[in-house]
C-alpha cells in the first residue's frame, strides 16, 4: 500500500530562493522511538538561508558545513529548520509526548520542517534536533519565532553571566534573537541598551530597552558608557561604525559575545525554560511577517534582504 502524500518544500541544489519547489512527497510514519508531528507552522530563519544557499563565512567553515548538510547538494532535500505543530502519532517506545500534544522545536541538520508532517525522536541531538511542549499562549507561527530566537538569546545572554544592575548592550535588537535578548536581559535586572535602525527604535523601546541607539545615525555610544556585556545578536556579516565603537566600550572585565561564536545548542531543557518564561509573560516573541507555504520563495527573498523584524513564519497546516 502506498503511503498518503503530503506537501513539502524541496531543493535538489544549493542556490537562490528560486531553487525551492513545493511538491508532493510520501508522508512519513514514525519509527520506533519517534513521534510524528503535523506541522502547523515553520519559519524562514538565518539558518534556513545559510543552508539553502550553502553560503557561510568565513570561507574556512564551508568544508565542515557542506560535510554536514551535503557536499554538492542538500543531503536532505526537504528543507526547514524550525517547526511548531501537534503530535498526531507516536511509536510504542515514545514516552514524552502523546497524540494531541502541541510541540515546537528545531530539526537539526536533517531539516524537514517545510512539510506537513515530520517524525522526530523525543531526545535531543545535533543531528535529530529537539522538541518541547509549545507555550499555550502563542500561535504556532509565533512559536516558531520563539523557539529559534529564544534558544539563541538564552544561550548567548547566559554566557554574559548577567547580574542585576549590569549595563548590557544588545547589538541588532530588532532581529529574531535580539528582540528576545533585550527582554531576557531586562528580566535578569540589567540596564539594557538596544541597537537598531531608525524604523525599529519604537519597537525596541517597547520591549523594555532603557536606551536605544540607531546604527544608521549614531557613530558611538554616549560618552562615558561602558558595558559589562556587549551581545552581537546579528553576527559578523552585519556591521557598522557603531558596532566597532560598542566593542571598544566594554567595562573593565566586560565581555563581547557574538551569536556566531560556537554552535547553537539544540536543547529541549532550554526550550522548556523558554516555555515557562513565555507562559509567565516574562518573554514575548516578535513575529514580523507570515507567508503561506506556497509563497516560500518570496519569504526567502524577504529574509535574505536582512531587515526582518523579529521572526518570519511560514503557515503550513
Ligand atoms: N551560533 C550559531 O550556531 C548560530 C545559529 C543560527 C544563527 N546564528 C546567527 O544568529 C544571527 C541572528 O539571526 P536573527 O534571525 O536573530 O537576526 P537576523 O535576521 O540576522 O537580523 C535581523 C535584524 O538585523 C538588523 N540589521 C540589519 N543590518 C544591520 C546592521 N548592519 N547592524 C545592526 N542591525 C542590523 C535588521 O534591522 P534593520 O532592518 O533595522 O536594519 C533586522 O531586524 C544570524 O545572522 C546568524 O549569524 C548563529
Amino acid at each position: 500500500m502506498t503511503s498518503p502524500a503530503m506537501k513539502a518544500v524541496v531543493s535538489d541544489r544549493y542556490g537562490p530562493p528560486e531553487v525551492l519547489r513545493v511538491v508532493d512527497v510520501p508522508r512519513p510514519s514514525p519509527k520506533p522511538g519517534e513521534v510524528r508531528i503535523r506541522i502547523v507552522a515553520s519559519a524562514v530563519t538565518a539558518s534556513d538561508i545559510f543552508i539553502r544557499s550553502a553560503h557561510v563565512t568565513p570561507i574556512l567553515l564551508q568544508v565542515p558545513f557542506r560535510l554536514m548538510i551535503g557536499v554538492t547538494k542538500p543531503r536532505h532535500p526537504i528543507l526547514g529548520f524550525v517547526f511548531s505543530g501537534v503530535v498526531d502519532e507516536v511509536s510504542v517506545q515514545a514516552r514524552r509526548f502523546r497524540p494531541g500534544d502541541a510541540v515546537y522545536g528545531m530539526t537539526g541538520f536533517r531539516l524537514g520542517a517545510y512539510a506537513e508532517y515530520r517524525c522526530m525522536i523525543e531526545s535531543d541531538s545535533r543531528r535529530h534536533g529537539c522538541l518541547a511542549r509549545k507555550p499555550a499562549n502563542l500561535t504556532h507561527e509565533e512559536a516558531t519565532a520563539a523557539v529559534y530566537g529564544g534558544s539563541l538569546a538564552l544561550q548567548y545572554v547566559d554566557q554574559g553571566a548577567i547580574r542585576p544592575g549590569d549595563d548590557i548592550l544588545v547589538y541588532g535588537a530588532s532581529g529574531t534573537s535580539g528582540t528576545i535578548a533585550v527582554q531576557y536581559a531586562k528580566s535578569l535586572g540589567a540596564h539594557v541598551t538596544g541597537v537598531c535602525s531608525t524604523h525599529n527604535l519604537d519597537l525596541v523601546a517597547s520591549l523594555g530597552a532603557d536606551d536605544v541607539l540607531d546604527y544608521t545615525r549614531d557613530q558611538a555610544p554616549p560618552p562615558g558608557a561602558h558595558y559589562t556585556l556587549v551581545l552581537d545578536s546579528v553576527g559578523r556579516l552585519k556591521s557598522s561604525k557603531l558596532k566597532t565603537a560598542c566593542k571598544q566600550a566594554l567595562a573593565p572585565g566586560g565581555r563581547y559575545v557574538s551569536i556566531d561564536d560556537g554552535d547553537l545548542q539544540l536543547s529541549s531543557e532550554r526550550i522548556d525554560r523558554l516555555t515557562t518564561f513565555i507562559e509567565s509573560g516574562v518573554l514575548s516573541p516578535v513575529l514580523g511577517r507570515t507567508y503561506p507555504l506556497g509563497e516560500i520563495v518570496e519569504a526567502h527573498r524577504f529574509v535574505e534582504g536582512g531587515h526582518k523584524r523579529g521572526g518570519v513564519a511560514v503557515s503550513i497546516g
